[in-house]
């Protein structure tokens, strides 16, 4: 696993953007699988702003979210497709079609994930991930097996809590539907993306905790092309090292 570290966030920042925007030059029709929550908002700010001033175009590629919550309203914000659409895709050129999300409200959850799969096909060339304070990977929770594929899942505790800061209501989502690792793992290129004092110590474990389910952000050390991107905060226990 790469390890790049940071001396703040806005170079954290800039890294992750140019390194995109290259992958997007190089590979137009780039496959992606995006995260929400609160780690990639600024770049996702700042790749918006790059399509805005012609820098970079997502007109032929494809993005498909990493994970949704179940048990909203549609029009919810804190859904992972609105928060998406809100933060990144409707400042980007990405034509709708391209846009692949899953919809938790399906009577038929099992058929849609397969759907999901069918549509990811041959996998994603790149994914982004934030990392869970419990080392989860969307919502593949700790002990989550390494052949999981889309499907629905119950939410850790510890991860409903933490929800709450997405909701501007008491209602958090117990569950979910999560691209599984068995997809993340076997993509060609995967970057964890990692900031703040909170995440210091899950940053610590992923490198350092025995590689294991139980830990989910381990496993992509076995990743033969996973790269992890801290902030000073975030890589905080590394650089003691
Ligand atoms: P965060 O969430 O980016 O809001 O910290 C990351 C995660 O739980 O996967």
């Amino acid at each position: 696993m790469n390890l790049l570290r940071f001396d703040s966030e806005e170079s954290w920042i800039a890294k992750v953007v140019s390194l995109w925007r290259d992958r997007l030059r190089t590979t137009p029709d780039l496959t992606m699988c995006l995260p929400t929550g609160t780690t990639p908002l600024r770049v996702y700010a700042e790749m918006a702003r790059s399509v805005g001033v012609g820098l970079v175009s997502f007109a032929r590629a494809r993005v498909f979210v990493l994970d949704e919550f179940g048990g909203l309203a549609a029009d919810d914000p804190g859904r992972t497709r609105n928060t998406l659409r809100h933060q990144l895709i409707d400042a980007i050129d990405l034509p709708p079609p391209a846009f692949h999300f899953l919809d938790p409200d399906i009577p038929d959850v099992t058929r849609h994930c397969k759907a999901y799969d069918a549509a990811i096909g041959d996998g994603f060339d790149l994914v982004l991930l934030g990392i869970g304070l419990n080392g989860h990977l969307g919502m593949n929770e700790p002990g989550s097996p390494s052949d999981s594929t889309t499907r629905r899942v119950d939410l850790h505790t510890t991860t409903i809590e933490s929800s709450a800061r997405y909701f501007s209501h008491h209602n958090l989502p117990q569950w979910g539907i999560t691209v599984g690792l068995k997809t993340i793992l076997g993509s060609k290129e995967v970057w964890v993306l990692a900031n703040g004092a909170s995440k210091r110590e899950i940053v610590r474990r992923m490198i350092a905790d025995e590689i294991s389910p139980s830990n989910p952000a381990s496993l992509l050390r076995r990743h033969p092309n996973c790269s992890l991107f801290v902030d000073a905060e975030a890589g905080g226990s590394l650089i003691a090292e």
